[in-house]
């Protein structure tokens, strides 16, 4: 039985063990993926599994995804980019490797679909936290190369502004008045999930054409989602990332290349509700 988990504080919200297991099922793997809520501490100690091999894979969340970095053999690819890890394997020289699936999840989520209207689009990040890094690289690689961001804490914001140095920055008070500059927004904050804080800003003036992205996959539909839909706006949920990014993780993991079916995301929605 192969053993598979994703770890981070908290975890109880994730999807990824119903993913997971929906495939193993699907393709006849041995193996089963479990929530590990752990505290910092406990992360080497996690690691060190994937070495000895006890854990074929780990997947990584808030708020570890720069924390686990030091005790990984190597960052490859999109991990290295974003300095940010969600994905952790044995490679065939048994170095434990970080890899980085949340920039493929984007893309393949979001940005593929809106590729051939996206020449010369502005976007605007909101938030700084754990996702933003990765949510930048899957920009860049799309050649959506005019980025803003906003970030409540100012300060960090600048701290990314030294790894993406063409990224522009927004106080977070400036938001509203500068909306309707952009044609894509992408929320990465924790701002609308169920039972938190909710954003308070009203928007007046944006683009016809503007493409709202929530990072949030519960609620399916934010305060931020139900306001654009209302006013025929183009938007997505977090459920399209998570589920790619997951597929990205299972190949690495499994070398299959595992299906997208309705039944799975039936089962992801009953889930939320
Ligand atoms: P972190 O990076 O702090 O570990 P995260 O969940 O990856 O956690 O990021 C949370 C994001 O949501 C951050 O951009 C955070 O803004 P701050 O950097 O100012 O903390 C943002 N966020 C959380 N609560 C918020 C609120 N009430 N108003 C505005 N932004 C908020």
């Amino acid at each position: 039985m192969k053993k598979f988990l994703i770890i981070g504080n908290p975890v109880d919200h994730s999807l990824s063990p119903t993913l997971h297991n929906y495939w193993f099922n699907k393709y006849k793997i041995e193996a089963n993926y479990i929530l590990y809520g752990i505290d910092e501490t406990k992360i080497k100690a996690v690691v060190d599994k994937i070495r000895n091999k006890e854990i074929k894979g780990i997947n990584v969340t808030i708020p570890y995804k720069q924390k686990v970095i030091p005790f990984l053999d190597k960052l490859v690819n999109d991990a290295k980019e974003t300095s940010s890890v969600n994905t952790i394997y044995l490679n065939e020289k048994n170095e434990v490797i970080g890899e980085n699936t949340d920039v493929y999840g984007l893309q393949a989520g979001y940005l593929k679909e809106i590729v051939d209207k996206k020449k010369n689009k502005k976007v605007l990040i909101l938030g700084a936290g754990g996702v933003s890094p990765s949510v930048i690289v899957s920009l860049l690689k799309s050649d959506i190369l005019d980025i803003s961001l906003a970030n409540r804490t100012y300060e960090k914001s600048l701290f990314l502004k030294k790894k993406f140095s063409n990224l522009k920055i927004l106080k977070w008070d400036e938001i509203e008045k500068n909306v309707k500059d952009f044609e894509i927004i992408v929320n990465t904050t924790s701002l609308g999930l169920k039972n938190g804080e909710d954003f308070d800003l009203i928007f007046k003036k944006f683009k016809e054409n503007l493409i709202y992205i929530d990072l949030i996959y519960n609620p399916l539909e934010t305060k931020m989602i139900k306001f654009f839909k209302l006013n025929q706006i183009k938007t997505y949920n977090g459920l399209d990332m998570l589920i790619y990014q997951g597929q990205k993780s299972f190949y690495l993991w499994n070398k299959i290349n595992p299906e997208i079916d309705e039944k799975l995301i039936n089962l992801l929605e009953k889930k939320i509700k």
